[in-house]
């Protein structure tokens, strides 16, 4: 997932440390990974409120933000594991012994006779080996119930799902099958979805919060109402003109559990399953964005924006962020070299198949109220 973690050891997380000890509470309005809301809910004693548009997003932050102590996780695990395990020996998808256009045919067309398994029949031979889509069927479909295990485990599950896509670092379009590509689907194929799932449920089981926070899906011009004078307000808002949706759909589908009718080579979900943004609209976001700080501006909180500092494909640049921060805040400018996932907006070469970064220069600002 493209997360502002790096940033975080290279200018951001200095700037975070001078200004959030003095907030009372550090509201994320896109917070995606949500690598910077878990970042300051571990190290500093204020409340987190982390939203977005997606709900995978939600989760991901809330594992860590709805907690305040460490989990139990030795018990939590064997109950998941073993209602899981009943599920998957239902079953007998069959094993990749080698990755060959014919191979994966018989693979997809296994997985898309399994009704009773959303994401295997959706992505089964696509995304994930049979054998690794069936295990994360039965994993989603036996969560604990209560509460904060659940979300827990549907983070670890969610983190599982992503390292295991064949597909390069998001999951707009999984790997086709081809000289080149094989040895990435081999690769992510040869992933163990039970033993990475309780590796990952171990280590996020020890990581809380030090005081609780809140997550909600929603949209960043609405979550502002909510933003008081007090708060530190963390905005990285989209820069590409395409869709985040596309990017993480398959995520989204294992955070709700249900993929709905997908199609295509990517195994896209129709547009109502895809939350559609202003700010991945050309027309849409320099207005989207222009109303965000104008509210922010109005609440009188203090901000810190990142933004690529070129021009980006969605109509907004560094030189519009910047100028229209200061239409409605006192601004403070920070450059850092940083890396971005062009995702889909940018035109870069990718000769191998694998993501692609473009190195680039960012922007930092620091708002305070005029
Ligand atoms: C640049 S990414 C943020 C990355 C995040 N800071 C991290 O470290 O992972 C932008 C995020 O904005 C979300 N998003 C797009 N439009 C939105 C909107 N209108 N309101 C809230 N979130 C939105 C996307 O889902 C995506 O997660």
């Amino acid at each position: 997932m493209g997360s502002k973690r790096s940033m975080l050891l290279n200018g951001l997380g200095d700037l975070v440390a001078e200004t959030a000890p003095t907030a009372k509470r550090f509201v994320d309005l896109f917070s995606g990974s949500g690598a910077v809301a878990i970042h300051v809910a571990t190290k500093y004693d204020i409340p987190v409120v982390a939203s977005d548009l997606q709900t995978y997003s939600a989760v991901l932050a809330g594992a860590v933000l709805e907690r305040q102590t460490a989990l139990e996780w030795e018990k939590i695990w064997d109950a998941w594991h073993g209602a899981a395990k009943t599920i998957y020996s239902r079953h007998r998808p069959p094993k990749v012994e080698r990755i060959s256009k014919k191979s994966i045919e018989e693979f997809r067309d296994w997985s898309s006779r399994r009704p009773s398994m959303p994401l295997t029949k959706a992505y089964g031979g696509h995304f994930y080996s049979p054998v690794q889509a069936i295990w994360l069927d039965a994993f989603r479909a036996t969560l604990p119930v209560k509460q904060p295990a659940r979300t827990v485990a549907l983070a670890a599950l969610l983190d599982v799902a992503s390292r295991c896509a064949a597909s390069p670092g998001h999951t707009a379009q999984p790997f086709q099958p081809g000289r080149m590509a094989n040895r990435y689907i081999g690769e992510a194929w040869a992933k163990d979805v039970p033993s990475l799932s309780k590796e990952i449920l171990r280590s996020l089981s020890k990581v809380h919060a030090k005081q609780v926070g809140t997550t909600k899906t929603a949209d960043a011009n609405s979550a502002a109402d909510d933003v008081k004078e007090t708060d530190l307000v963390f905005i990285d808002p989209p820069y590409s003109g395409v869709q985040y949706s596309r990017f993480y759909h398959v995520l989204e589908s294992v955070a709700t559990g249900s993929p709905g009718e997908v199609s295509g080579s990517g195994r896209n979900p129709t547009r109502e399953r895809r939350p559609q943004s202003r700010y991945s609209i050309i027309t849409g976001a320099t207005k989207a964005f222009s109303e965000l700080l104008a509210k922010l501006g109005d609440k009188g909180a203090t901000c810190i924006v990142t933004f690529p500092a070129h021009d980006c494909s969605n109509g907004l640049s560094g030189d519009a962020v910047r100028k229209i921060a200061g239409e409605n805040f006192k601004v403070k400018e920070k450059l850092v070299q940083s890396r971005f996932s062009t995702l889909g907006g940018v035109n870069v070469k990718v000769g191998n198949g694998r993501v692609a970064r473009h190195a680039a220069e960012e922007l930092i600002l620091t708002l305070s109220p005029k």
